[in-house]
């Protein structure tokens, strides 16, 4: 296997879970507004059978996506799983039939969270299970996460849970529950235009822990720039594999988790890990997030 297949690997610490750098997030498998079914279920299927046949080994889900249908979808396409594929979830919120995202935090909310997920994928245990702060919707809010992250360490100790990470948290946050258990990596917004955790990624790349950006192409509001769109025309790449390939460059300990329910998405973003970026397109690419998206520049 060449060691840049997939953007190189990554061994998230302290456990032996290697997985590529390029893996994929399941969320938009999901009807509209992540709610129900999708309007192609053999698409979605087809979609991830694609992305694990080219190698893809870390998967991202959460089984509040549909509620339980991204994950249902993940059983029925791959089940029973490859040895060293990873899937990743997460907990912190439940969505009531009237299609919201509720807080699910107490510690019967997120040990029925872990049977649930358990139970839709078909698996013994979790690889990794991510606390996803819910917050009021703007980004990381401080405010203590001892008591689920607690919560996680004691269903760790029974064994449904192989490893921990945080979701949408702050720097204090990561601290404060790396005090309580080992935390292997964390989830937050981050692209090439939306680049508050800069100095969280150094932290975590020095620790060895895995930044794994959510909406790495923009998520709801794609990435839309000229200089984007400008320098894939010169490399002769779409502006999609650019954004991906500059998080790749960005930090070794950056995980790409790209959503798409299109096989031709999928491919177009596995291979961005074959381009590469001189340090003046990385420069370059990095003046994006000094203007404001969207506007010429
Ligand atoms: N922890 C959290 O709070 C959190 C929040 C949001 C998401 N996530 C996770 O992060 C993953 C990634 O986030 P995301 O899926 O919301 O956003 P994203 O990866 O930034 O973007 C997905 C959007 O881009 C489109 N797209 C994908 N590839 C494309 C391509 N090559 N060309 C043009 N458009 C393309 C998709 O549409 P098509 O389907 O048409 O390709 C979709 O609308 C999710 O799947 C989920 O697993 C986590």
């Amino acid at each position: 296997m060449s060691e840049t297949k997939l953007g190189g690997q990554f061994t998230f610490r302290g456990t032996s879970l290697t997985v590529h750098r390029i893996g994929y997030g399941a969320m938009q498998l999901a009807g509209p507004g992540v709610w129900g079914p999708p309007k192609d279920q053999d698409g979605a299927v087809a979609v991830l059978r694609e992305a694990v046949a080219a190698g893809v080994n870390h998967i991202d889900t959460s089984d509040y996506y549909g509620p339980h249908v991204t994950n249902q979808i993940i059983r029925q396409a791959l089940h029973p799983y490859l040895a060293g594929l990873v899937i990743v979830t997460k907990l912190g919120a439940r969505r009531p039939p009237d299609k919201s995202w509720q807080p699910a935090i107490s510690p019967e909310d997120l040990t029925a969270g872990v049977h649930d997920n358990l139970r839709n994928l078909g698996l013994d245990a979790l690889d990794i299970v991510n606390y996803r702060v819910l917050g009021s919707g703007h980004g990381p809010e401080e405010g203590s996460i001892a008591q689920q992250v607690s919560a996680l360490a004691d269903l760790r100790r029974n064994g449904l849970i192989r490893h921990i990470g945080l979701s949408n948290v702050t720097a204090s946050q990561v601290a404060e529950a790396q005090a309580i258990t080992d935390i292997v990596c964390v989830q937050n917004n981050y692209n090439l235009a939306s680049r508050h955790d800069d100095a969280l990624i150094d932290d975590m790349a020095r620790q060895g822990i895995a930044y794994v950006p959510f909406f790495p192409l923009g998520g709801f509001t794609p990435l839309q720039s000229s200089t984007l769109s400008h320098v894939a025309g010169r490399l002769g790449a779409t502006p999609m594999q650019v954004a991906l390939a500059w998080l790749l460059h960005r930090s070794p300990n950056i995980l790409l988790i790209p959503g798409t329910s299109s096989v031709a998405h999928l491919r177009e973003n596995l291979a961005a890990g074959q381009l590469t970026l001189s340090p003046e397109t990385q420069a370059e690419l990095d003046g994006i997030a000094a203007a404001p998206i969207g506007v010429p520049h």
